[in-house]
This record gives structure tokens, C-alpha cells and sequence, in this order.
């Protein structure tokens, strides 16, 4: 069973590793079996198996349902899984809602913002023994009001304060991070600076993990979703197994992600 001791492990010893997000058994079996150890039940599902154009449409139900699909397949694989939007507006709704996926399967909640607002949200998780893992940069619940899916922290002013919201959210007892489209500088800023693994996506290669949506690793998102920080991994390998483990060998082995995919 994989831990966050591990993930914190791989920090200490700077061993990169791969994750990606799974929201069934099928592709959890999959992962699992071709060596991914961390899975994401990314409220991404609002598009990638829902079809919409946002993650906001996604309600707790739906997360629950596919937390419990991927459990089944992935029995021994370190599962993160999103509160959706507006399910931890205050902290009593973020520790009832909290509690619901992790009876589901999940080990760990991730939820998106940053700053002090959030910090007691987290604080009140913690105490209750729900572990939290914050996501900084594009947070994509917050599309209508950064005006699009667009790289942030690019300006001194929004990279300060995208590096102070990481500190308060770790002192406030954040274990894991997810840092979504920023510049690389800034993403390696923050993987020095806080001792949790942080794990990136469109972040450049010098974060502790790696983050991809599974539909992008393997070319089946269409050509113009395809986010230019990702890479179809399908089209060089030919299955779907082979994809996988040449998507974990290339950040094993710092390859992915190059400069093209980063910022
Ligand atoms: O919902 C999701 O899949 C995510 C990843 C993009 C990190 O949050």
C-alpha cells in the first residue's frame, strides 16, 4: 500500500514520480499493474467523462461514485481525490463533504486557492485526520474569475503571493501540492522551499512528481484540448501498457517534462 511516507521518501531521496488521474476501474487496474503508485480522482471527470466545458458542473456524488470505481481496481495505490467546486466553501461543509470521499477510498482530499481563507479549512481537516493536498497556479474551479485556462504567477507580484499561499497553506498542515501552469522558476522556487512533495503539471521538470490528466497521456483528448504542457505517449508506443510505462520511465528519468512542454 503506498503512503504518503512514500511520497515523502521520494522527496528526501529526489526520486521524481509519475501520477495521473484514473476515474475508473478499468484504467486504475491498468495504471496500477504498469506502475503508477499515485492516482488522481481529478474533478477533471467534469470534462474528460462528463463532457463539459469546466470542472464546476461535478458534485460530491459524482466524485464518491468514481473514487469508489477506482479504489476497486487500484487497491494498493496512493489515491488523491478533488472536493468539486463549492463543496468546502466553509470549514464544516469541506470536513462533511471530506469525510464522504474518504469513506469512498480516497487517503487524501486535494482542494484548490490559496491564502487564509483556506488555512483554517485545513487546519480543521488535519485535526480530523483528513490528509490535504492544496493545488496553486491554474486552479481550474476558478476559471470564470482568472478569465480562462491561462499560466499563472508570471508577473513578481502573483509569483510572491502564489509562494506565500504555499507556506501558509503547509503551516496550516497541507502534506502534498499541486502546482498547475506556472513558470518553471517558480515552480522550482516552491519545490525547494517547502519540505512536502509537490507535484507539478505545465510546472516545468523540477518539481518531486508529475501530474498528467490520463486522456492527454494518451492522445485521446481532441487535438484542441490537448494542453501544450502535456504529451500523447500513446502515439510513440503503440498500446496503451507500453504508454504508460514510457510516461513513468520519462519522468523517472527527467525527460518529461521538456522545455516544451513548460513555461
Ligand atoms: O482535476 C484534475 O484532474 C486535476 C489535475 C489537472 C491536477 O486537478
Amino acid at each position: 500500500m503506498v503512503t504518503i511516507s512514500h511520497l515523502q521518501e521520494w522527496k528526501r531521496e529526489q526520486f521524481k514520480f509519475a501520477s495521473i488521474t484514473a476515474y475508473d476501474a478499468t484504467f486504475a487496474r491498468l495504471f496500477s499493474k504498469n506502475g503508477v503508485k499515485v492516482i488522481l480522482v481529478g474533478d477533471s471527470l467534469g470534462m474528460t467523462i462528463q463532457g463539459h466545458n469546466s470542472t464546476l458542473p461535478v458534485i460530491l456524488n459524482d466524485m464518491v461514485y468514481h473514487i469508489r470505481c477506482v479504489r476497486q481496481g487500484a487497491p494498493s495505490c496512493f489515491l488523491l481525490a478533488d472536493l468539486p467546486f463549492m463543496t468546502y466553501a466553509t470549514p464544516s461543509q469541506a470536513f462533511e463533504n471530506a469525510a464522504k470521499l474518504m469513506r469512498a477510498g480516497a487517503n487524501m482530499v486535494k482542494l484548490e486557492g490559496g491564502g487564509a481563507w483556506l488555512a483554517d479549512t485545513i487546519r480543521n481537516l488535519v485535526m480530523r485526520s483528513i490528509p490535504v493536498c492544496g493545488h496553486l497556479g491554474l486552479t481550474p474551479q476558478s476559471v470564470n474569475m482568472l478569465g480562462g485556462y491561462k499560466v499563472q504567477g508570471k508577473n513578481m507580484n502573483d509569483a510572491e503571493q502564489l509562494l506565500a499561499d504555499a507556506h501558509i497553506l503547509a503551516k496550516a498542515g497541507m502534506q502534498l501540492l499541486v502546482l498547475e501552469c506556472v513558470p518553471s522558476k517558480l515552480a522550482e522556487q516552491v519545490t525547494s522551499e517547502l519540505t512536502i512533495p509537490i507535484i507539478g503539471i505545465g510546472a516545468g521538470s523540477k518539481t518531486d512528481g508529475q501530474i498528467l490528466v490520463m486522456q492527454d497521456v494518451l492522445g485521446i483528448t481532441e487535438d484542441i484540448n490537448m494542453p501544450t504542457f502535456a504529451k500523447n505517449f500513446l502515439a510513440s508506443e503503440g498500446n496503451i501498457p507500453a504508454a504508460v510505462r514510457c510516461y513513468i520511465q520519462e519522468v523517472e528519468s527527467g525527460q518529461f517534462p521538456a522545455l516544451e512542454h513548460s513555461f
